[in-house]
């Protein structure tokens, strides 16, 4: 039984892109989801009617869960929200990235009158490291909106190759004809990328492929998942001389859900929702938030390359510069491997097998950690796994 699992590197034989095989390189699930994520508990930069709690709150009224390997995250829908907000939970991920292939296992989503869920990723210094809002919408909103987020400079050609319709196509936050930040979105044409129909589907996989020619977002409800990920994707954000890549910097995995606020309460009259203010329903109406939850099987994020795990040693002569250093990695890294932008979030054991403890590179600085009780750290590949000895 594997009991905590911080991250697993992977032979994903079947899991690539046209251009790359990628090897896992952080996954958060089960028990230890949440151990990678740090509870924002500010108030809401988006204004809305909302009481974002700490990690113990959540826990202890229930608002986080992990239940037979899945994690649930809930709003309060048992009482009548005070003056602060309902509450919620709001989450960034502790490593950040500046690549990668970011797949988002989810069963459900929050959906419903009042709500403003998101799954997104963004870098410091808002908006000059840049925003990628992969899951986005509001009330009863039918489909997804993807959107980039961005300081001046940045546009999208009339013509690229995407399945989604363009909204909008200017990512800066203050571009002229656009509402204030705007950003460039993309609606996702299937039916299922969003709220109840998502939810009726059993909910799949949002991919999000970020490397050096741009961001593409892909959605695959979970009877179509498929084994690699060739088809034009849902929403494509080139970079280039319309937008640069350094505008993308340093982005944490950010998932919540608000209410109200400078989008869903803005718009609430322009949906069949009950009453005329989104507060005031928000407010006394918890049962109504029954439906406004997130269940996700995991968050797992791969990097170019084939694992070091791998058995033909004619493979690992020909690997990439990512594969030499976890090679690295994993004979001996305490004298060899660099912590260094690029191997942020790489991980190794101590001393593989015998000890609990471990290091991640953590923007820079290796940063200790330990299994959970009874079990020791296995180093595997640029990764590592607790479990039991
Ligand atoms: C993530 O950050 C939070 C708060 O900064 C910290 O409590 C937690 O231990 C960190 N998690 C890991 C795995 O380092
Ligand atoms: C709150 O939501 C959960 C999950 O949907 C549900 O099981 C529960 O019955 C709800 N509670 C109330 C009081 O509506």
């Amino acid at each position: 039984m594997r009991a905590f699992v911080i991250a697993v590197a992977v032979l994903l034989g079947a899991l690539a892109t046209a251009e790359a095989q990628y090897t896992l390189q952080t996954e958060y699930s089960g028990n230890t989801f949440f151990n990678g994520f740090t509870f924002f508990t500010g108030s809401d930069p988006t204004h809305g009617f909302v009481d974002y709690v700490d990690a113990s709150t959540a826990s202890s009224q229930g608002l986080t869960q992990v239940r037979n390997g899945v994690v649930y995250i809930f709003a309060d829908n048992t009482t009548v929200a005070s003056s602060a907000g309902r509450r919620s939970v709001r989450i960034t991920s502790n490593q950040s990235y500046n690549s990668g292939l970011f797949l988002f296992d989810v069963n459900h989503v929050p959906f419903g009158c009042g709500t403003w869920p998101a799954l997104w990723t963004v870098g410091p210094n808002w908006p000059n490291s840049g925003e990628i809002d992969i899951f986005e919408g509001v009330n009863t909103q039918a489909t997804d909106l993807m959107t980039l987020h961005t300081q001046q400079g940045c546009t999208m050609p009339a013509s690229r190759s995407q399945t989604g319709t363009t909204v909008t196509s200017n990512c800066w936050i203050n571009a002229p004809g656009q509402s204030s930040n705007q950003g460039c979105g993309v609606t996702n044409t299937q039916p299922t990328s969003y709220g109840d129909n998502l939810n009726n589907a059993g909910g799949g996989v949002y991919a999000t492929l970020w490397n050096s020619n741009g961001i593409s977002i892909w959605w695959f409800q979970r009877s179509a998942i498929p084994s690699d990920i060739r088809r034009t994707p849902d929403a494509n954000f080139p970079f280039g001389s319309n937008c640069p890549s350094s505008f993308f910097v340093n982005h944490q995995i950010v998932v919540d859900l608000t209410f109200c606020g400078d989008w869903a309460g803005n718009v609430y009259s322009q949906f069949n929702c009950p009453g005329s203010s989104c507060q005031n329903y928000v407010q006394y109406n918890p049962s109504a938030f029954s439906d406004a939850y997130w269940s996700i099987n995991s968050f797992k994020v791969y990097q170019p390359g084939t694992p070091t795990t791998t058995t033909s040693t004619s493979k690992t002569t020909t690997t990439t510069k990512a594969t030499t250093t976890s090679t690295t990695a994993t004979s001996s890294p305490t004298s060899t491997l660099v912590c260094n932008a690029a191997n942020n979030g790489y991980y190794y054991c101590m001393n593989s097998g015998v000890s609990q403890a471990y290091e991640i590179c953590n923007n820079g600085a290796w940063v200790s950690g330990a299994c959970g009780p009874g079990t020791v750290c296995w180093t595997s590949g640029n990764s590592i796994v607790c479990n039991y000895p």
